[in-house]
């Protein structure tokens, strides 16, 4: 990603951070089914190693998984996310990073909880992501990957009253299984979802669980 593009997706969450908490922190009280699929998460990667929730924001996924007995850290791009993360759960261990180029030791993490950010990786850079996350993954590690089901790419001049310019790349669950098997992981398990209405942004949800072999 150019740097251009990566300052700009830097400094729009910066900029809309303390509203992604009064609007987002808080969302999974009213997700169930992704509140399964984290337990699920949960349960498998204990015996693993640590996880981290990449591409964090206010750590709400983060927290979760702590409560259900993972150790877990978070990584966000965004300075402005990982200081509200830092704020609302102190217990956990956020930093700033680039999914891109994680500075992480290979083979650290037994689980991968990535929520909503490969979303921000255009098209023809997912698998660099995808090999990067494989990288820090231990033998056996899980990766749990969310994001929005579709083709189209949104690009936002304007979030919530914030200047911003970022895009936002939706991804057909076969294009993002073909993205992970390009990468290197065995893909376990795709589930996909309509959205919860009122709850959230109304697009349809795609869930994949896939394994560093
Ligand atoms: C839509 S928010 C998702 C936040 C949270 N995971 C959730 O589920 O609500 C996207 C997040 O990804 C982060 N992000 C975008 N590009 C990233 C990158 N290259 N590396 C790490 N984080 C990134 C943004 O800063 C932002 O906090």
């Amino acid at each position: 990603m150019d740097p251009q593009t990566l300052t700009h997706l830097q400094t729009g969450y910066d900029r809309v951070a303390e509203e992604y908490v009064r609007r987002i922190f808080n969302e999974l009280e009213h997700k169930p089914l992704d509140r399964q699929l984290l337990d699920r998460f949960a349960s498998a990667v204990r015996a693993l190693g640590p996880a981290c929730d990449l591409g964090c924001g206010p750590g709400h996924v983060a927290r979760y998984l702590h409560r259900q007995g993972l150790p877990v850290c978070g990584v966000d791009l965004s300075p402005e996310m990982v200081a509200q993360a830092r704020q609302l759960t102190p217990g956990i261990e956020f930093y700033q990073g680039n999914m891109l180029a994680l500075e992480v030791e290979a083979e650290s993490w037994g689980g991968i909880a990535c929520f909503y950010s490969i979303i921000h990786i255009p098209r023809d850079e997912v698998v660099t992501a995808l090999q990067e996350m494989k990288r820090v993954l231990r033998p056996g590690g899980l990766l749990l990957l969310a994001f929005h089901s579709g083709q189209e790419t949104i690009h936002l001049e304007d979030f919530w009253g914030q200047p911003v310019s970022m895009d936002t790349f939706f991804f057909e669950p076969a294009e993002m299984e073909g993205y992970l098997q390009a990468a290197g992981f065995q893909l376990e398990e795709t589930v996909t979802r309509p959205p919860y209405e009122g709850v959230e942004y109304p697009s349809k949800r795609a869930y994949i669980f896939a394994r560093r072999p």
